[in-house]
């Protein structure tokens, strides 16, 4: 095993763990990112377990009878709004590492009357799924956690049909915004910031996957307030945070973006 693998092999462990107990307690985060009359149509308990950082759904145009395929799905939140719009004749692939995930996302699709949700456990660096057998795919605060991006993106460009679109949200930071003592935090690579790319190399990874019309839809700063929302960074790391990072750059340590892209 090279080290790349070696490396990729850890980080993977330390997601799975921090997400296998991330507890219910991020409604303040589905506020922030959905509107109210959106979070009208979801059940409670994925409200409280929403782990995104941007709404993407309302630029992914989604049409009745699409497949859809939600890479992370977690509590299923994205999973249920998308379903929704494609309607019956459509259906959402939920993916997730975790069966605990997934048992999340089936639960809230049952309680919001859906039959039209498919849990699906894997891994978006080997997706289970035939090639060319998806219109859309979203993914909500996960492509930054795998080590494998450029996998990742090959994964989407295989899994879609031709013709198909990849709308997602993701964070983004520049060089040096961060500090290593934050960077080599395990809290910071599963809140996100640690494995975030620069989104220049984000658009760019995507037109070498073989995407075309790659667009930043939406820019949103995330502030060191806007982690500590995410129980995924203890009060310990947002402490560091706060010390390290000079006070100018409070508001805006890392960017939420929206981005869209067309499977040449
Ligand atoms: C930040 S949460 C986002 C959950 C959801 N999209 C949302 O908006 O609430 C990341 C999710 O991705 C899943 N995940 C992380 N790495 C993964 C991988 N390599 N393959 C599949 N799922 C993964 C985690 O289990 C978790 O449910």
């Amino acid at each position: 095993m090279n080290r790349d693998l070696m490396y990729g092999a850890e980080v993977k462990a330390l997601v799975r763990d921090a997400y296998r107990h991330v507890p219910p307690t991020t409604a303040a985060v589905a506020h922030k990112i959905y509107s109210e009359s959106e979070l009208a149509a979801v059940p409670r308990a994925a409200v409280d377990r929403a782990l995104g950082v941007a709404n993407h759904l309302r630029f992914a145009d989604i049409q009745p009878g699409e497949t859809i395929l939600d890479i992370g799905c977690g509590g299923g939140i994205d999973s249920v709004l998308a379903a929704q719009r494609t309607g019956p004749s459509g259906r959402v692939v939920a993916l997730d590492f975790l069966p605990e995930m997934l048992d999340r996302t089936t639960s809230a699709a049952h309680q919001a009357g859906l039959s039209n949700i498919e849990p699906l456990e894997g891994e978006m660096e080997s997706i289970p799924l035939p090639d060319d057998t998806v219109d859309l795919v979203i993914s909500n605060g996960v492509i930054n956690l795998s080590a494998r991006k450029a996998r990742v993106m090959a994964e989407c460009a295989r899994v879609l049909r031709p013709g198909g679109r990849l709308c997602v949200s993701d964070l983004t930071v520049e060089q040096d915004d961060l500090p290593p003592e934050i960077l080599t935090q395990p809290a910071a690579w599963a809140g996100c910031i640690a494995g975030a790319l620069a989104e220049d190399d984000f658009v760019k990874r995507l037109e070498k996957s073989g995407f075309n019309g790659v667009g930043v839809l939406s820019r949103e700063p995330l502030s060191i307030d806007d982690c500590a929302l995410y129980p995924l960074f203890s009060p310990d790391v947002i402490h560091l945070m706060r010390n390290l990072i000079p006070a100018d750059r409070h508001a805006h340590v890392a960017v939420a973006v929206v981005v869209r892209a067309d499977l040449a």
